[in-house]
């Protein structure tokens, strides 16, 4: 086996220090909304593939912009993105149609179809890739509802196929958006908020729902929380933004909770002398938000 030291010679490369390149990658992005908001203010950043990075930040740090310009969702004022090859910026809508079928959204709100049944809404899924409207679940074909009631197994929702989506709790209609994102066969999984409106229990399963699946799946994932501890417990590299700058950016692995929460320093708070700062500026703005 060819050690990281061996020589190789000249014009040739060892397989194994070939780098993959990133799943995603910023340089230089700026967002402006109008003349005043400064949603991303020149961010680069790279996100590997196969890998779990959360986004931390304050309400308004640009969390939720960032990860619209990951799929064209939103366009940069400047500044370049690339996601899994295809140059994002600039690009109009539908010469993006293929790369959103790579990359799958789960939001906070679950955006389920509530009348729909839970079964429909996962084979809604595939609509992307398939021609024609479908109203119903019977104009799915029938590989895309087996697929469906599988992905239903994995989360653990097959009893509930043909209950309406709205009867089901938050945790439940979570992992039912998790299932309608798994069936598109997704290389990225962006997730906004994806537990901020469930209770800690609930919480805590869907996260720990979404780690398994990104390792199974070896999916690259980047995702939004607003919970620092399961940051810690889910990421394996965190982003801290502030006022759309990234003020962090490390593996999660030795990243002390103390640092974790000095993203949430403002300005006012980073007067306030000690490593507390952070949690104060956080806990009151967590409060406020609550
Ligand atoms: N469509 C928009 N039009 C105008 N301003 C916007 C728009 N989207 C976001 N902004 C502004 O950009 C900034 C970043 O917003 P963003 O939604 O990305 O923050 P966030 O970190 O996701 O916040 P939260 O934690 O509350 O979801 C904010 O000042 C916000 O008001
Ligand atoms: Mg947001």
């Amino acid at each position: 086996m060819t050690s990281a030291h061996e020589t190789v010679p000249a014009g040739r490369t060892a397989p194994h220090l070939v780098a993959e390149p990133p799943a995603i990658r910023f340089e230089g992005v700026t967002k402006r909304f109008g003349r005043d908001t400064l949603a991303l203010d020149d961010v680069s950043a790279e996100f590997a593939a196969g890998r779990i990075t959360v986004l931390l930040g304050l309400s308004g740090s640009g969390k939720s912009t960032l990860l619209r310009h990951i799929n064209g969702l939103q366009q940069p004022t400047s500044g370049a993105v690339t996601t899994l090859g295809t140059r994002v910026d600039g690009a109009r809508d539908h010469s993006l149609k293929g790369l959103r079928r790579s990359v799958s959204m789960v939001f906070q709100h679950f955006n389920l179809v509530g009348p729909m049944s839970v079964l429909e809404n996962v084979c809604s899924g595939r609509l992307g890739s398939l021609t024609g409207p479908r109203m119903g679940l019977f104009m799915y074909p029938r590989t895309v509802r087996q697929e469906a009631m599988e992905q239903l197994a994995r989360v653990g929702l097959a009893d509930k196929a043909f209950v309406r989506a709205d009867a089901l709790s938050g945790g439940q209609k979570q992992r039912v958006a998790i299932a309608r994102a798994l069936i598109q066969h997704p290389a990225v999984l962006l997730a906004d908020e994806p537990v901020a409106s469930l209770d800690p229990v609930s919480s805590a399963s869907v996260i720990d729902l979404l780690g398994r699946i990104a390792r199974e799946e070896d999916l690259t994932v980047v995702c939004s929380l607003h919970q620092v501890e399961i940051a810690l417990g889910f990421a394996d590299r965190i982003v801290g933004l502030r006022a759309g700058r990234v003020v962090l950016d490390t593996e999660t692995a030795g990243l002390s909770r103390a640092e974790a929460y000095s993203i949430y320093d403002t300005v006012a708070a980073a007067g306030d002398a000690g490593e507390g700062a952070g949690v104060r500026a956080a806990d009151a703005a967590l409060a406020r938000e609550a």
